[in-house]
């Protein structure tokens, strides 16, 4: 198959990998055989504690580090097979941040879209820098700039060539709140003009806030790829404690539809349910616990996180 020819029985999918494996040469078993189905368009967050492989993932679709076996598709095109098709389908913004320090943020950004071998393109340069709050650093060596301001060049530089699928690595790893929050608009934005993006973070936040679904990598193996909010629905849990006024001994009979919890020494009443199937009506359980002469004196509500369905699922 020519280079340029992508395989359209797999086109619909921005990246296609099957089988693939890595074992790094001391030994090491990096990946165990990943599968994984990424559609365009979408936002997908790779989860996973130190070590469970996702940079190797992430390295191993950019051809930095060769499979030890299994097939990658980038846009349709063959990983292997038609490797400058797929690499010019990809930007990517690695873990460990790499730019020329001395360089101008302009040219190192120009000069990344020409490695690409694209046409220069000044106007489109000129829309990252500026999406990016860069334009007035354009001019400015990257080693004056602050670290946030230096992940966001390594952004722009991954976005110089117009890439399909754009990969973040930790994109906001030392990066304050509110640059954070200013970066996940800016990737939601990409998304609307089509790019797929696949990000891995250790910020929980970032992931239920941003992702369309979730994947989470433990040991070089996928343990779960699920849509976030079924994922939220499935394992989102939601507890509400009520502190009593007076302590009680046991739960009334009355009560037992509801499956609720005592807890230290009777001076509170635990009740959980699933957020996004309430089968109960609090206000139904309200009156009963008042039948019943059990006056709460205050009551606490959370709900579980993302981070706690990770935690459950990786046993970390
Ligand atoms: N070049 C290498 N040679 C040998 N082992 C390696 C190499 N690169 C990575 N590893 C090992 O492979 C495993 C996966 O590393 P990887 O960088 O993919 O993890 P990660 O999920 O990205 O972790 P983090 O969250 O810390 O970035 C680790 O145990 C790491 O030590
Ligand atoms: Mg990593």
């Amino acid at each position: 198959m020519p280079d340029f020819m992508p395989d359209p029985a797999v086109n619909a999918n921005a990246i296609t990998i099957s089988a693939l494996y890595k074992t790094y040469d001391n030994g090491f078993k990096a990946l165990a055989g990943i599968d994984l189905e990424i559609k365009r368009g979408e936002i997908f967050a790779l989860l996973g504690p130190n070590g469970a492989g996702k940079t190797t993932l992430i390295n191993a679709v950019c051809g930095i580090v060769q499979p030890s076996s299994g097939h990658i598709r980038v846009c349709g095109y063959d990983n292997a097979v038609q490797y400058r098709a797929a690499r010019s389908a990809i930007g990517l913004v690695p873990q460990e941040l790499t730019t020329d320090a001395f360089e101008s943020v302009w040219n190192t950004v120009s000069f990344s879209r020409g490695l690409f071998g694209k046409p220069k393109n000044p106007a489109t340069i000129e829309k990252i820098l500026k999406d990016l709050s860069l334009w007035d650093k354009k001019d400015e060596q990257i080693r004056k700039l602050s670290g946030g301001m230096k992940r966001r060049v390594m952004i722009a530089k991954a976005l110089s060539h117009e890439p399909q699928v754009l990969f973040l690595d930790e994109p906001t790893a030392g990066v304050d709140v509110e640059l954070r929050k200013s970066m996940w608009a800016q990737v939601r934005a990409l998304r609307e003009t089509g790019v797929t993006v696949i990000l891995t973070t250790h910020y929980i936040e970032e992931a239920e806030e941003m992702a369309d679904r979730i994947g989470v990598i433990n040991k070089g193996q996928l343990v779960l790829t699920e849509e976030k909010n079924a994922l939220m629905q499935k394992m989102g849990k939601r507890q509400m404690v009520f502190t009593l006024r007076d302590a009680i001994q046991a739960i009334p009979p009355a009560l037992s539809a509801y499956g609720l919890a005592l807890a230290e020494n009777g001076a509170k009443l635990i009740y959980t349910y699933n957020t996004h199937q309430a089968s109960h009506d609090v206000s139904d359980m309200m009156d009963v616990l008042k039948a019943n002469n059990i006056r709460p004196k205050e009551i606490d509500s959370r709900s579980s996180s993302l981070e706690e369905i990770f935690i459950e699922l990786v046993g970390a």
